[in-house]
């Protein structure tokens, strides 16, 4: 099976990645310090891509791995960190085996996130930390105009969670392989749905922001309809 991203690895890895790094504009390396900040034990990048964070997750002092579903992409990431191909939504890995997970700019290409939310909590330890930095459903999709950088227009759309390969700029990433947009509400109760516990947030991005950062951590494993414990 060949993944979407397969055919534009090449011109992500060359092309896409530099055009959109040099002073952070995105605030992205700032969000994952911000947000994972130091510490030690595995971290798992979901949807890695070509690994481009490991190198930072490594100098914050956590061990990265990743896990992706294009071969192409991973093909640009071998060599960066330990990684597997795999669906987000049905992760390879046992429960509680990883310390913290991030995924960045990726849960607008996988159309099952609430299930991914799902697997990250399954694979963290109880209190680990999960990080979502993703593009802003509020300001970011097929229904927002960013030609001008100082006006977006929001045109009818963002109320209708959908996906859509429509797009201002033929320079992006939704041009080519299309995005899934989740409105704001929907997208904050599948972390609660998942047992994902908010612990911060940030944007990323100027004048209008283009990122939102989402801190969480695993909520304990403890069902919350079982009986208390103790003396009956
Ligand atoms: C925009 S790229 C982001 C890559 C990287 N996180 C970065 O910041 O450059 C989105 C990535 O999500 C991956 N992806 C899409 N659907 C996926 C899925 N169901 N499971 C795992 N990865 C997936 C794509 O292959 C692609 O590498």
């Amino acid at each position: 099976m060949r993944a979407a991203y397969d055919e534009i690895a090449d011109w992500y890895e060359t092309e896409f990645l530099p055009s959109t790094r040099p002073g952070d504009p995105l605030g992205i390396r700032r969000a994952i310090t911000e947000h994972l900040g130091p510490g030690s034990g595995r971290c798992l990048e979901i949807a890695c891509g070509t690994g481009v964070h490991a190198a930072q997750v490594r100098e914050l002092g956590w061990t990265p791995f990743g896990a992706d579903l294009s071969a192409g992409m991973l093909g640009h990431a071998a060599g960066r960190l330990p990684i597997v191909r795999a669906d987000a939504s049905r992760l390879p890995y046992a429960d509680a085996s990883f310390d913290a997970a991030i995924t960045v700019v990726a849960h607008t290409d996988m159309p099952a996130y609430p299930a991914v939310l799902r697997e990250a909590r399954r694979v963290l330890r109880p209190g680990g930390r999960f990080v979502h930095i993703g593009v802003h459903p509020a300001f970011c999709g097929g229904f927002a105009d960013r030609a001008d950088p100082a006006a977006v227009v929001i045109r009818p759309g963002y109320l209708d969670g959908h996906w859509t390969k429509n797009s201002w700029t033929s320079h992006g990433v939704r041009d080519k392989v299309g995005a899934s947009h989740w409105p704001l509400p929907e997208l904050l109760n599948a972390f609660l749905a998942a047992g994902l516990v908010f612990e911060g947030f940030s944007e990323g991005g100027a004048p209008v922001p283009t990122i939102l950062s989402i801190r969480t951590s695993a909520a304990s494993r403890q069902c919350p309809s079982a009986p208390a414990s103790g003396p009956r």
